[in-house]
């Protein structure tokens, strides 16, 4: 049993790129015969202007969230990275899984961190976000999911549909995952339920974010929506802090936001700010999009959170609030490496997916970029409800470095008796006649000798992320059910950060959903007390 892991490219990078440049894609330019917002790097553009609403990280929710507002509204959107048109790496599926090799301290599209579990892991650094570097792979979440949430079912249906008809295409099978879907089945992974948007047991097919010509379209697409004109795109600066007042009252108002050039010193700072109308009931909000690290961080970052670490870092508190950085979750995986050896294969994205024992389990196949010249074939699978959680904390007051995070996989028994059933499951996938027979290895007969105290150390020593970790303002502890930061005004949080448990699928549907819902909320919001503003001066 070899496991998969994320191998860092350092040669062969010139001639890679020289090779990109001179590929020159049909894909270098943004859509056609749409528009964009307006776009700039420039921060002296930006400081000092006020806006009605103030979105902090174009990813995945960021950007779905920010659209919606524009319908009514002037948005600022914030985001730290650059813009993905022209990347190829962002953009061309032939190139998929390179980014996550290619990375660099301050401007790779793609950020690594290494938990403090010593799991290698990633996140977007780029207009798009997550939505960007990740897999492509979308489904709407389970029924269970939602309920359970206490989302508007109704709402949920439209904020998805507007969502898919948008950027989400219907995807043809590469060989691999026919395969792949044939080994599913063998394994018993049943029913064979075709393609999907819905989270069903059984085997099916999903949607993807790769259109028919291999070309991604991330969640920066979506800002050609609602009302472009009405929104600021500021790139390659990255929050710092929200800014408070406190007029005579208990309870601060988030007013804006301290921001740095993302190439810059950290102490050249500017600000932007809410438009504050006479009547403060027409006060937008602040809202954080930062994605799980990057949200809980600014809100450290800004004096929210465990008073005595912010006192470790002489950060003024302006709320001591417990549960920032609390509650930090990565579903563990498990990937087996079915191939014998590298090859230069194309990178194939997981669109086939079993969905197993009661829906804990999770099964997918890929073919991922080891290095720059070599591919692996891969089935992988992970736990969809890890009871075990960590936190996260400030390793630094530079809001460019990673925080610290730890996400304790495994660590309670519950999650490791499910990793045992997974692995048992996954090694009867990879060696199902299909997968055997394709990748040309000897279908090995029932040698499935390994006891469950084995499996266990195995998957304490091999367990790796699916990257779908979650938590860190979560509803009920940093945030109220309508996303807003519980003990101060004018400041929302919408993004994985504020799940509690993933939705059981791969989480990026759901969150591109959640940026769409929360945003037509908000409008619904100040529509109705406008309307009571109306009623009350005739
Ligand atoms: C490699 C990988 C593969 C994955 N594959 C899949 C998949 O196939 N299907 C699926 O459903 N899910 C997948 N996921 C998970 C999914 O992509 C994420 O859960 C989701 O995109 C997270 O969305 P978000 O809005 O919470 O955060 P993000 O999309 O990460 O957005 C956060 C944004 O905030 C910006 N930001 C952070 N800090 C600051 C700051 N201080 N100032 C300004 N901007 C800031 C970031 O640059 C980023 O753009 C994958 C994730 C990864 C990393
Ligand atoms: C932009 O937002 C403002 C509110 O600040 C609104 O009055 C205006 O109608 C919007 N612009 C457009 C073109 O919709
Ligand atoms: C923004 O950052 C990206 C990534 O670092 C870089 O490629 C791009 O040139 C930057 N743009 C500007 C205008 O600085
Ligand atoms: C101030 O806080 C107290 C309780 O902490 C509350 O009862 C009161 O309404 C608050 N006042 C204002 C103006 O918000
Ligand atoms: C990748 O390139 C290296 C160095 O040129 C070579 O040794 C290796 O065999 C190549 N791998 C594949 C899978 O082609
Ligand atoms: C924290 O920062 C230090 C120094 O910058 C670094 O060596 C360390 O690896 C970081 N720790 C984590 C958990 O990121």
């Amino acid at each position: 049993m070899e496991l998969s892991q994320t191998f860092r490219g350092h040669g062969l990078l010139t001639a890679f790129m020289f090779l990109l440049i001179n590929l020159s894609l049909a894909a270098s330019s943004p859509p056609q015969g749409k528009s964009l917002p307006y776009m700039t790097s420039d921060v002296e553009e930006v400081a000092g202007k006020s806006f009605d609403y103030i979105v902090v990280g174009g990813g995945t929710t960021g950007c779905a969230l920010a659209a919606t507002l524009s319908e009514s509204f002037t948005v600022l959107l914030v985001e730290r990275g650059g813009s993905p048109y022209g990347n190829p790496l962002v953009l061309d599926k032939k190139y998929y899984g390179f980014s996550l090799i290619q990375t660099d301290d301050y401007t790779s599209v793609a950020q690594s961190f290494i938990s403090k579990d010593g799991v290698m892991n990633s996140r977007g650094r780029v207009l798009g976000g997550s939505s960007a570097i990740n897999f492509g792979f979308y489904s709407r979440a389970s029924e269970r999911f939602i309920n359970k949430v206490g989302l508007d079912k109704e709402l949920v249906t439209e904020a998805y549909e507007w969502v898919e008809s948008r950027i989400v295409s219907k995807p043809e099978l590469t060989l691999w995952q026919t395969v792949a879907e044939f080994g599913l089945l063998e394994a018993g992974i049943l029913p064979y339920n075709g393609f999907s948007l819905e989270h069903i047991e059984g085997t099916k097919v999903g949607a993807t974010l790769f259109d028919e010509f291999g070309i991604r379209h991330t969640s920066a697409d979506l800002l050609e929506a609602g009302n472009p004109e009405n929104i600021t795109v500021l790139l390659n600066a990255t929050v710092k802090n929200v800014i408070f007042c406190n007029e005579n009252r208990n309870k601060s108002r988030a007013h804006g936001i301290r921001f740095i050039k993302s190439s810059g010193c950290p102490d050249q700072t500017h600000e932007a700010y809410l438009n504050q109308p006479d009547e403060s009931s027409s006060w937008g909000d602040v809202i954080l999009s930062a994605g799980a690290l990057g949200s809980p961080q600014i809100l450290l970052l800004s004096g929210i959170g465990p008073q005595q670490q912010l006192r470790n870092f002489n950060i003024p508190v302006e709320l001591d609030l417990e549960g920032v950085g609390q509650g930090m979750k990565d579903n563990p995986g498990i990937a087996l490496l079915v191939d014998n050896k590298p090859q230069n294969r194309l990178p194939d994205t997981p669109q086939v997916v079993g969905i197993a024992d009661d829906f804990k389990i999770i099964v997918e196949a890929g073919i991922i970029p080891v290095s720059l010249n070599a591919t692996r074939m891969t089935v992988a699978a992970k736990v969809a409800f890890p009871a075990s959680e960590g936190k996260l904390e400030l390793n630094s007051s530079d809001p460019r470095e990673n925080p610290s995070v730890q996400f304790n996989y495994l660590a309670k028994e519950k999650d490791l008796e499910e990793c045992v059933k997974l692995s048992q499951l996954l090694e009867r996938v990879a060696r199902s006649q299909s997968i055997a027979m394709f990748v040309g290895m000897q279908h090995k007969k029932n040698n499935l000798m390994t006891s469950e105290d084995e499996l266990k150390k195995s998957c304490k020593k091999n367990v790796r992320t699916f990257y779908h970790y979650h938590g860190g303002c979560t509803v009920g502890s940093v945030v109220d059910k309508d996303h807003k930061v519980y003990g101060v005004e004018g400041l929302r949080v919408v993004d994985g950060s504020t799940f509690l448990e993933s939705p059981g699928t791969n989480p990026m549907a759901t969150l591109l959903m959640l940026g769409r819902y929360q945003g037509i909320k908000i409008l619904q919001e100040r529509e109705d007390t406008c309307a009571v503003g109306i009623q009350q001066n005739p």
